[in-house]
């Protein structure tokens, strides 16, 4: 046999020898359990505390908002979507010793927060059919519909943060700025 060829099977050999065995060794013994899984990973995902807690958990202590936000325009957007994950609210579930208040968005985090979803975009579905006005007699707006309502910010309040019109909690009727410096009094 020509010496480059012994030479390159040599290396063959080996290599493969290598491979096989990092494979032995790095594979965990609960890999082939359910085929090509980690089995152990299946309790380690299920162990974990899941983040958000949804509104119900919230209607407990905070039920002045609960009963506005969950009799108006906004009861489909859950409390956490604009205030985070509240597993860690109000008791730190590992010390209960330290509190932790939920982020409250200020006037000017309302820019970005509220266009998250309102900015009015092509893509996006539009309220069909628009959304009617709201009806002080009736003390409503036209029935719930499919889409979302949309506006142009600069068109819309002239880039006013949104706050100063608009309580997240219950979006109309409109609240005006007044108001919303009494609500900041403590
Ligand atoms: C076990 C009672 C309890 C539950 C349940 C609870 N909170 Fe709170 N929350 C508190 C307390 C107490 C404070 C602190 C109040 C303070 O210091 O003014 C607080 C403060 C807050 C604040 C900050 C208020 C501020 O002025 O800065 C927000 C926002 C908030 N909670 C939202 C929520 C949301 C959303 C939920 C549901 C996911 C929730 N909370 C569930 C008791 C609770
Ligand atoms: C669309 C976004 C949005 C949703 C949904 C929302 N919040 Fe808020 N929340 C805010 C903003 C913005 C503020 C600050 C309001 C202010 O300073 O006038 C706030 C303030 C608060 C505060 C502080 C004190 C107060 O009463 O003003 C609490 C408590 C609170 N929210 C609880 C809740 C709970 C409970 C829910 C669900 C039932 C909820 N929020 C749903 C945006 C939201
Ligand atoms: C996670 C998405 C989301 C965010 C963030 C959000 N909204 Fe909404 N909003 C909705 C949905 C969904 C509706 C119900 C459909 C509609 O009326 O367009 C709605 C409805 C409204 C309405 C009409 C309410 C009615 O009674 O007909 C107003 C006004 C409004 N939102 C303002 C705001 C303001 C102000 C903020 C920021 C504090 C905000 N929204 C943040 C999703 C959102
Ligand atoms: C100067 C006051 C003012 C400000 C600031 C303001 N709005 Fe409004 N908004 C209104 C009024 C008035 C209406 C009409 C209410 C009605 O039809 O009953 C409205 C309606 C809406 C609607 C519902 C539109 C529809 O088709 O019914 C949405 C969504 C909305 N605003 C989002 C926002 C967002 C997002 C911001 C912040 C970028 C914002 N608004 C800032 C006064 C304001």
């Amino acid at each position: 046999m020509p010496k480059h060829i012994l030479r390159l099977s040599v290396l063959i050999v080996v290599s493969l020898a290598l491979a096989v065995s990092a494979k032995a060794y790095f594979t965990v013994d609960s890999f082939y359990r359910y085929g090509h899984y980690r089995a152990d990973s299946v309790p380690m995902i299920a162990a974990q505390e899941p983040a958000y807690r949804g509104p119900a958990y919230c209607a407990d202590c905070h039920s002045d908002r609960h009963g506005q936000w969950s009799s108006n325009g906004h009861k489909t957007v859950k409390c956490e979507i604009c205030h985070g994950p509240a597993r860690t609210h109000p008791f730190d579930p590992n010390d209960p010793d330290k509190t932790f208040k939920l982020p409250r968005p200020t006037a000017e985090d309302t820019r970005t927060l509220c266009t998250l979803c309102h900015m009015q975009l092509t893509a996006r579905p539009l309220r069909d059919p628009p959304q009617q006005a709201w009806d002080p007699a009736v003390g409503k707006s036209a029935p719930w519909r499919t889409g979302i309502s949309q506006v142009l910010p600069d068109e819309h309040s002239g880039g006013s943060a949104c706050l100063m019109c608009h309580d997240p909690h219950q979006p109309k009727p409109i609240r005006f700025k007044e108001e919303l410096v009494q609500a900041a009094q403590p």
